[in-house]
Parts: structure tokens; sequence; C-alpha cells
């Protein structure tokens, strides 16, 4: 808290701090004009600016001024490029500023544990990783205008139904490992000014009452400075969530929750000083907008739609591009003609519904984008109608109309995918998949021209059950306001697709890590599956998947030389390989770094992604590039002594194309973290044998003891490994006495002293 903070604090009454915590309408924060304290305003978030300026809500109901609708989280963590994100950032927060916002809310990082997941278009991944490096990128981007940044939803919110009661019940791993490890960077990296707690409870406890949460692990071990908002309307006990360190409840109350919260202080119920804690908080987040250097409008929105569309192009992923008749189908041929089907291409849906929802400056389509390019050769047929109350005649008589059409053209272009309803904040989808009339659709336009190319808009992943019968598939996510055009530009080649999948593509629902325990029940979720999330499941189960985490084509081809990895000063580990465009046309490679210690003492997925970097390579050029491990990121949650550690060894590293391409492996030795834990009569043998000080005293009355017991121990039969591995989780304490192990109880209680006992 600064010395200004803290002597405009001495002047306020305990009823005016206790205003301060809480917003004086949907959007704003109160004023207290007496100090000169202004009010500020704070706005969704996070793909684009949702500023209200007439009737105000939280769902996206009403409209919004203008704004540019970014590619939503699905499409920007596509392109696995923090820079990118920094660049959308650097935007989003102009337009605050010029709208004189003063945050901004997001970037939304949870995991997509489930495609399910009615929101997941707003997220990033399903690996930590990637959701934590690109929300990183696109809160150094807001905050380098003086702007702040809304980190949402923290933490353990991954679905939408029963959103604000269900407690998600996962242990200590996977809640550390998977679920705030992304949190975890993007603080440590990027100080958001706030952080947006989530509506849920996370194993029982409200995620905006958690002092565990919001005080011990935010600020105490991850050294948080900025202050915690509530979701808009997740505060259920005011005076617990401020205790818990819940610095402003949003949006506002009558009035009810600031005088609860005054009372308790007068009461003693609260300390004081914790009241003036987050109304400092407050203070000095106003501050910090007041700071901000003055942004001279108007927008250019010229430019904005410039960058929406390069962004929108690098968040497509090229699923599937087989040749046909010699040559790959896409690009598409210069002289073509093309039967361009589905209403997604004339009615683009490129934005999801909720808080999100973007009142966009202006809309590319693909059907309008592509008659511009390639004109008359470009013929158009919606092939079905959105609204699912449409009579099946019509279904019929579009479809055949579609159908007709692809026959009579050199290759048909299909935009398949969800619309409005079937996905949106607020409510999950009960299945993957496309809607029936969708896909027979596609099969008569299959069998009617082969040369089909289908297009998908989709927020989150679909069951794509076509995938061997077309030969090419572009994942066209939800893109934003240009990504009409940005995927004309793909389909056309004059970008190189360079997105790849941050989140797995399943065969089945049925399939998926959560299946079966989503969206639970009762007002509980259980995270079964534990750190099994994404392509750690379908790695440790060696399922089949339609397509894996981090696949991407290209209109080029890249070739990997030999990985080398060494371990740096730091402790990091440097990865280095070349990579070389081996193709005829420029393009970007997005080089992926997964590692897996080579024994464990926990369980461990296969491999994990731990470095990648988006790479632009020349056609015919070799690029080194490095990339860096943080040794932090390999450690795992050691539930023993409540923290990180990373286990020393042998580790794997798989340089990749995607999480099932591996080009090159290296391996790496890495040193171990000291795990001390005091030795007891429970302690196994192997435990006591990994102990530094006894462990070879143990080792050595074994090997006395083999030599004694010579052929009585069968070591020939059985091997000595076998006997060892038999005995690996006796406790120490029950070889005392126990017959032929030649040790009494007198012997072991020494022998525990020695390994208690402080080294030097
Ligand atoms: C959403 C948040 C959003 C807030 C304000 C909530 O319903 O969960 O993401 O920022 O509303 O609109």
């Amino acid at each position: 808290m600064s010395e200004a903070t803290r002597d405009r604090l001495g002047e306020l009454t305990t009823e005016e701090k206790a205003s301060l915590t809480s917003g004086a309408d949907f959007w704003t924060l109160k004023p207290i004009e007496r100090i000169g304290v202004p009010s500020i305003m704070v706005t969704d978030g996070p793909h684009g600016l949702r500023k209200q300026a007439a009737d105000n809500d939280h769902l996206g109901l009403n409209d919004s001024v203008p704004a540019t609708c970014f590619p939503p989280a699905v499409g920007l963590g596509s392109s696995f490029d923090p820079e990118l994100a920094e660049r959308v950032g650097v935007a989003l927060g102009v337009e605050s500023a010029i709208e004189d916002v003063a945050v901004i809310l997001g970037p939304g990082i949870n995991i997509k544990r489930s495609p399910l997941c009615g929101r997941n278009f707003e997220y990033v991944s399903e690996d930590p990783l990637v959701a934590g490096v690109i929300g990183a990128g696109l809160v150094t981007g807001i905050q380098s205008q003086g702007v702040g940044s809304s980190l949402k939803h923290f933490a353990a919110n991954n679905q939408e139904n029963d959103r604000m009661r269900s407690s998600s019940d996962v242990d200590p791993r996977p809640l550390r490992e998977i679920y705030l490890r992304g949190f975890e960077r993007v603080v440590k990296d990027a100080q958001p000014w706030t952080v947006m707690c989530s509506y849920n409870r996370i194993n029982g406890v409200y995620a905006s009452e958690d002092p565990w949460l919001l005080t011990e692990v935010l600020r105490g071990e991850w050294g948080f400075e900025g202050l915690v908002v509530s979701d808009w309307g997740a505060v259920n006990d005011r005076v617990a969530a401020l205790a818990a360190g819940l610095d402003l409840e949003m949006p506002f109350s009558d009035g009810t929750t600031d005088r609860q919260v005054a009372a308790a202080v007068e009461a003693g119920d609260i300390d004081a000083a914790v009241l003036d804690t987050a109304a400092g908080r407050i203070l000095d987040l106003v501050d910090k907008a007041l700071a901000r250097p003055a942004v001279a409008g108007p927008l250019d929105v010229d430019a904005h739609h410039a960058l929406a569309r390069e962004v929108a192009g690098r968040s497509i992923v090229l699923l599937k591009n087989d040749a046909v008749d010699g040559a790959p189908l896409l690009p598409l041929a210069p002289e073509a003609s093309i039967a361009l089907i589905g209403e997604f291409a004339r009615t683009p849906r490129y934005q999801g519904g909720g808080s999100s929802h973007i009142n966009p400056t202006r809309i590319d389509t693909a059907l309008d984008a592509l008659t511009e390019a390639a004109g008359d050769r470009v013929a158009f047929a919606p092939g079905f109608a959105f609204d699912p109350r449409t009579d099946a005649a019509e279904q019929n008589r579009l479809r055949e109309e579609a159908v007709a059409l692809a026959g009579s053209r050199d290759v048909a272009v299909v935009f398949l995918g969800l619309t409005d309803p079937e996905e949106s904040e607020g409510f999950d989808r009960e299945h993957i998949d496309l809607a029936p009339h969708q896909l027979d659709l596609l099969d008569a336009v299959v069998a009617a021209n082969p040369r089909t190319v289908v297009v998908l808009s989709n927020g989150s992943v679909v069951a794509l059950p076509f995938a061997d019968r077309v030969p090419a598939i572009v994942e066209a996510w939800l893109l934003g306001q240009a990504g009409g055009s940005a995927t004309a530009d793909v389909l056309l080649g004059d970008v190189n697709p360079s997105g790849r999948l941050a989140e797995t593509i399943p065969h089945r629902l049925e399939d998926t890590p959560a299946f079966g325990s989503f969206p639970g029940s009762f007002g509980h979720v259980r995270y079964g599956e534990g750190i099994f999330v994404g392509y750690r499941w379908y790695d440790a189960r060696r399922m089949d998947v339609a397509f894996p985490f981090g696949h991407g084509l290209s209109y080029t081809t890249f070739s990997y030389g030999d990985a080398t990895a060494r371990v740096d000063a730091s402790g990091d580990v440097v990865v280095t390989v070349p990579v070389t465009n081996t193709g005829a046309r420029d393009g970007r490679e997005v080089v992926q770094v997964y590692a897996a210690p080579e024994s464990s003492v926990v369980e461990r997925a296969p491999r994990e992604l731990k470095a990648f970097a988006s790479v632009a390579v020349a056609a015919g050029e070799t690029r080194e590039v490095e990339l860096r491990i943080r040794r932090e990121d390999l450690a795992y949650w050691d539930v023993r002594v409540d923290r990180f550690v990373v286990e020393g060894g042998t580790y794997r590293i798989d340089v990749a194309a995607s999480s099932r391409d591996i080009r090159s492996t290296v391996a790496v030795e890495i040193d171990g973290d000291e795990v001390r834990l005091p030795l007891t009569g429970e302690s196994s043998l192997a435990e006591v044998l990994a102990h530094p000080v006894v462990g070879p005293i143990v080792q050595e009355r074994l090997a006395a003891l083999r030599e004694s017991a010579g052929g009585a121990m069968d070591a020939d039969v059985m091997g000595d490994d076998t006997i060892e591995k038999m005995m690996q989780s006796f406790p120490i304490g029950r070889l005392a006495g126990f017959p032929g192990m030649g040790v009494d109880r007198e012997q072991v209680a020494q022998l525990l002293a020695l390994g208690n006992a402080p080294q030097q």
C-alpha cells in the first residue's frame, strides 16, 4: 500500500471504506468525492471490449459500444504464440483506454476439462502451460497500455452447469499441477492488476471466501500484488469473503453487504486492518487507472480489424489435407470453380454467447471474401437452415440445391458448425455432435463431389465421424469479426496455416477424461481423472484420437534435425533443434517440447508439454530453434511436503510437431530437489534406502544378509532384484525382530535416530 493510500485511508470512515469495496452499479466502482476519489469502470472482456452505454447486464443481452471482436481464446490459443497474444492485448488495452475503461475483464484461462463445457470457446487449452503462456501474453499487452486485466475465473471453474454452487472436488496434485498452474504462471510473469474469483466451490469452499486460495496461495505463495474481484454475483457471505482476501464485490448490492462489513468491523468480528487492506487496494487500483497516459481516439477501426484478421488466420488449424488426383486439395487451385456450401459461410458464427459477447465494428463473411477474390468461380448454397424449427421439407430442399451445386463444380467447400443455442456461457453441451441435418448434407455432398473441403465453426471440439471420408478439414473455431476473410485467406493460400490444436479432438465423448464425472451431481463434481486431463489421458491409456493435441498441418513441410538438451546455470533445460522448411512456401512451425522423467515416485503422464515456440521459417531455410524448459515446470506437487518437487534423474525430452508426432528425443540429467521426511517405523524399506545417510548402511546390511543366507534366499531362482522388490514396501519398524532379519528394535531405533539427526 502506498504512503498516499495510507494517508487517504486515514481520512475515511469505516462506512466509506466498506463502500469502496463493492460496485456502484454493474460496471463502475463507487467514488468518494469528498477526498477526490473518482469512480472507475471495469468491463468485459476477454476478446474485445463490451462497454455498455445504456442498459447493463452481465450476460451479454444488451448492446455495447462497437469494438473489435478479436478471435476468442479458442482461436488465439491455437496460435501457440505469446507474442501474438501480446499484440492482441495491446489492442484491447488501446480500445479500453479510448473508452476510459480502467480494467478489462479477461483473460479467462480455465482448463478445458471436458469438451462439453459451454464456455470452452473463452478458454485457451486443455494444457496449463499453453493457458498460462498465452494468458501472460495477453495480460502483458493489455497492461502495457496502462489498463488493468482481470485474470479469471480463479479457480477450478471448468463447467457452466450449476456453476454458482457446484463444488469442484479436486485432489491436491491435479489442483496444483493442472488447474492452478496456468494462473500461477500468469501471476508470476505478468502481475495482472486484478484476479477474478470464480463462482464455484473448491473442495466444498466457495472460491469467493476461501482464504487458502485467495490469500495463502495467490498472495503468499505466488506474490500477487493486485486486488481480487468477485465474479458477478459470486459473493455468498461478504464478511467471510473479505476476511478470506476478496477485496471487491461486484456488481453491487443495495448497500446491505457494505453495512454488514461496517458492522462486522465495529463489532470486532473482523479486524479493521482487513478492511483497510481491501479498501487500500481499491485506492491503489484507482491510482493506477488515473496514471494511464491519455489515448486519443477515435479507434483506428481498420487497423484493429486488420489485426483481427491476421490473428484469425494464425488461429486456424488445418487438420487434414490429403492429395486428390495427385495434389492436396488445399489451397484451392487458382482456376477451380467452387461450390461454397453452408449457412456459416454467409452468416458466420464468430463469437460465443454470454458476457463476452461483443458488438463488432464490422463482420467479414467467407462468402464475401471468396467472392471478392474468386468472382464468379464461387457459387453459394446455404445447404441448411440454422433454425431447428425449420421443417424437414425446407431442409431437404436446401440440401438438394447444395448437392446439385456441389456436383457441378470442381470443388465443394462445406461450412459446418455449432449454432449459438448449442454452445454458450451459462450452460454446457450434452454431446459433441454436429446437428444431424449438417452431417446428412455433408454425406450427400461428398457423394456428389469427393473433392470436398470441410470448414468447421465451433467454440469447442466436435466429433468428426466423416474424418476418413473427406480429404480436407479446416478447424476454423470461432474466429472473431474477421474470421470470414481469414478463412478465405487460408483456403486460397494467401495465408499458410500454422495453428495447432490446443485441445485434443477425440473420436467419441465416451473417450474423454471426464466422461462419467461431468458435470457431477447434487452440487459436487469429482475430478476423478486426476492429473490425466486432455492428451495426458489419451496418451496414458494409449487411446486413438481423431486429431491429437498439438496437431496442425501447413502448406509446406518441416523436418527436424537432432535436438540437444543441457541444463544451464539457472537449472533450466535449454533445448535446441534445427528446423528446416523443406517445402516451397514460407510457413510457421510450432515446435513443441515434451518431457517426462524415466521413473517417478508418483504417477506421471507419458509426456507433458514443457515449452513451445511458433517460428517463421522461409522456404528452404533452416532455423536453429532454442526453447527453454523452466526447472519448476518439471516439478510434481508432492502431497507429503505440500510443495512442488523436481525429481532427480534422467528425463526424456521429446521435440515434436504434435503430442503424437515426436521428431527427436534426447535425455537430460536433472538434479533433484531434496525432500527430507522424518524417518519413522512406518517408513518403508524403499524410503529408508533412499535416505542419504542411513540408506547406504541398510544397503550394506542387506548385502551381508544375502551373503549369509546364501542358497536359503534362493537368489538364483528369484534374483536379487526380485527379493529387494518384494521387500520395498516393508515398514522398517516391522523388520525388528522379524525372523531371519537379524535386527532388533534397538537397532532400528538407532537407525531412525541417525536418519533424523540434523545433517551438517
Ligand atoms: C462472467 C464473467 C464476466 C462477468 C461480468 C460473469 O457472469 O462469468 O466472466 O466477466 O459476468 O460480465
